[in-house]
């Protein structure tokens, strides 16, 4: 898989691939990322790429020009399954979202800014706008280093335990049942004896009864 992320702020979006199982990912060949700085493609000693909203009001909004340059030059390329433009209006992202865009070949991700995109980019360009949650950030960057994340976890091969992707909460409409460790008494505190037990039919019997009343608890939005 190969991910193209367009932003004004490239510095914000290298820490995230450069650790842990993202950096694992890219090593291994599993997913490429590639980061595009907008003023890369913009007009002029300024490197404008932001301008005043027509009709007045407070922000500025990101020009549709050096979009258009970068996303075109990267079309001529290749082909991108999705171009996504990440903004607080856009469809919440769930699980499900993040399991089908694992399985797509080349994406992009458009990182907003300001007060957002000259509306043309979206009508023209975009073919799916993803908002991380109910609250606005200073900047799509880390909207897409989230969406990123959710996504290359789950292409095969990143995680060591194959399966665990598989047992995360949300997977099947579920929070995950509690999990426990060694020592199994501690200050008194015990693991649930059945998990000790080895009897496999009855821990999976456990774990599925704790995810359902958690979720009960919890998240019952989740059951309706
Ligand atoms: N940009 C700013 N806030 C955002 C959010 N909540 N989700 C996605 N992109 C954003």
């Amino acid at each position: 898989m190969r991910i193209d992320i367009i932003t004004v702020l490239p510095e914000l979006l290298k820490s995230p691939f450069e650790a842990s199982i993202l950096k694992r990912a890219i090593e291994k060949g599993l997913v490429s990322v590639h980061l595009h700085n907008l003023r890369d493609y913009s007009k002029g000693n300024y490197n404008q790429v932001d301008d005043y909203q027509f009709g007045g009001g407070a922000g500025m909004v990101l020009m549709i020009e050096p979009i258009d340059k970068c996303i075109t030059n990267l079309q001529k390329q290749r082909e991108y399954d999705e171009i996504i433009y990440m903004t607080p209006d856009g469809v919440p992202l769930n699980q499900s979202t993040a399991n089908t865009l694992s399985l797509k070949g080349n994406i992009m991700i458009l990182c907003g800014h300001y007060k957002g995109v000259d509306q043309r980019v979206r009508d023209t360009f975009i073919t799916k706008e993803i908002s991380i949650g109910d609250y606005v950030l200073s900047g799509g960057e880390l909207a897409a280093a989230v969406l990123s994340d959710a996504i290359i976890r789950l292409l095969p091969g990143v995680l060591n335990d194959e399966t665990s992707a598989l047992t995360d909460t949300f997977q099947d409409n579920l929070l995950a049942p509690p999990v426990y460790t060694r020592p199994s008494e501690y200050k008194g505190m015990e693991v649930p004896s059945v998990l000790l037990s080895g009897n496999f039919p009855e821990i999976e019997k456990w774990r599925e009864e704790q995810a359902l009343k958690r979720t009960q608890v919890l998240r019952p939005d989740l059951l309706e």
